[in-house]
């Protein structure tokens, strides 16, 4: 049970790119890192506009000559400060285009870095990324917050420990109906996102479809893709990238898995949900009910496996913030990563390797490799590509 209490020598002193007034994600950054006191706003470049960002990190608390105009400058100021004083850690919430060059950044200036999905665009961007972090010593989360929910650790405990029989089916899926039509006309959140130079090659595999996907990879420790084939389309004309994309997967060792990313499902929410099927039984998590994991044996009823639960493995339960029956959500799931982040960090400052799970460099170059194989298998008309 985490009731609030310090777990490291000292907080960590962070700053973040973008997040700024407005933003979609900033504020779950800030509430996720704050949350535990491991992590001190202490800087930023929150925003495209230097003025309003300026004003921003001065509503949050942050020193005026501290709210800096861009992040080079920031990093270039900060590594000024005496090693007491100077940040330790950034967080990157900017569109997509800039993560790599941010990222790339921070790392070089010596600083930990949290970032956003996807990482960055290409497979040997993300190597330089974890090639960096790895020679330095030097922790970079990717905020893949779904995975901080207790029960998909719970999945992965009864994965690794044969509730389910065998692996034989995963199926994922990310599909919203929020841009059904041309919304970028009028929201710029949505417009970047239709851009290949600020979104990368693609839109909803990358923007959406990495969720699961990680998801899976972490309830299915084994998860690792052979052979893919992926068929995209645009139903809005207008768009250059996709929003929708069904993906079919062979996974080493016989397993079989399906991915269908979309902005388009009329009617729905998010709709995420991960269903494993073993030899023996399934589990399905959907993240409109957090709180609950659908465990199903087969020719028995089906039972629903509430978060909290005397029932639960134990490291599904090491998380939880407040007793079953009381609903925990999205911005509890973050703060326990953002509190995984500080603790690999402080580890990484002394020399030490995570002994816990967390979604890290490699998860992050891991989205990027599947998105760009998705692409390429649906730029050759749908063909199977090897991973
Ligand atoms: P947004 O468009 O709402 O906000 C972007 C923010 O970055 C704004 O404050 C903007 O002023 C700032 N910004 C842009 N360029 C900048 C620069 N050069 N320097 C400093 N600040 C700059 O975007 P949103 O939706 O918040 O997305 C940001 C990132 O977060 C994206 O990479 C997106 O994929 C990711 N995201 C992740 C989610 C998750 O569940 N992990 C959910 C939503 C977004």
């Amino acid at each position: 049970m985490i009731n609030g209490e310090k777990v490291l020598d000292h907080p960590i002193r962070w700053a973040m790119v973008g997040g700024g007034r407005g933003s979609q994600i900033g504020y779950i950054h800030r509430s996720a890192a704050l949350r535990d006191r491991s992590f001190e706003l202490v800087a930023g470049a929150f925003d495209i506009n230097p003025e309003r960002g300026k004003d921003f990190g001065i509503q949050l608390g942050v020193a005026p000559e501290r709210c800096y105009p861009d992040y080079k400058t920031m990093l270039m100021e900060e590594a000024k400060r005496s090693p007491e004083d100077r940040i330790e850690a950034v967080t990157i919430a900017v569109p997509n285009g800039l993560h790599y060059a941010v990222c790339k950044a921070v790392l070089e200036a010596g600083f930990h870095a949290v970032c956003e999905k996807p990482l960055c665009f290409t497979t040997e961007q993300a190597e330089e990324l974890v090639h960096l972090a790895d020679s330095k010593g030097l922790v970079v989360g990717v905020t893949y917050g779904y995975s901080g929910h207790q029960l998909i650790e719970q999945a992965r405990q009864m994965v690794l420990h044969g509730d389910l029989g065998e692996i034989r089916l995963i199926k994922m899926q990310f599909p919203f109906g929020a841009y059904n039509t041309a919304v970028e006309e009028t929201n710029a959140a949505a417009r970047w996102r239709m851009d290949p130079a600020k979104a990368g090659p693609s839109f909803v595999l990358g923007d959406v479809g990495t969720h699961p996907l990680f998801l899976a990879e972490t309830m299915v420790p084994d998860f690792e893709i052979e052979s893919l084939m992926c068929t995209t389309k645009s139903f809005i004309p207008t768009r250059k990238l996709e929003d929708n994309a069904f993906v079919i997967m062979n996974l080493k060792g016989g397993a079989q898995a399906t991915c269908w990313a979309s902005a388009i499902n009329c009617g729905a929410l998010h709709g995420q949900k991960v269903r494993i099927v073993g030899s023996k039984a399934s589990v399905e998590w959907y993240d409109e009910r957090p709180n609950q994991l659908t465990y199903e044996i087969e020719g028995e009823p089906v039972r629903i496996l509430e978060r909290g639960g005397a029932y639960l493995y134990p490291s599904a339960r090491a998380e939880d913030r407040i007793s079953g029956g009381h609903t925990e959500g999205l911005f509890d799931a973050w703060s326990n990563l953002y509190r995984r982040f500080a603790i690999a960090m402080e580890k990484a400052n002394k020399g030490e390797k995570a002994d816990f799970w967390y979604p890290d460099v490699h998860a992050g170059a891991e989205g990027v490799k599947w998105v760009e194989k998705c692409v390429e298998s649906a730029k050759k008309g749908a063909v199977w590509v090897k991973y």
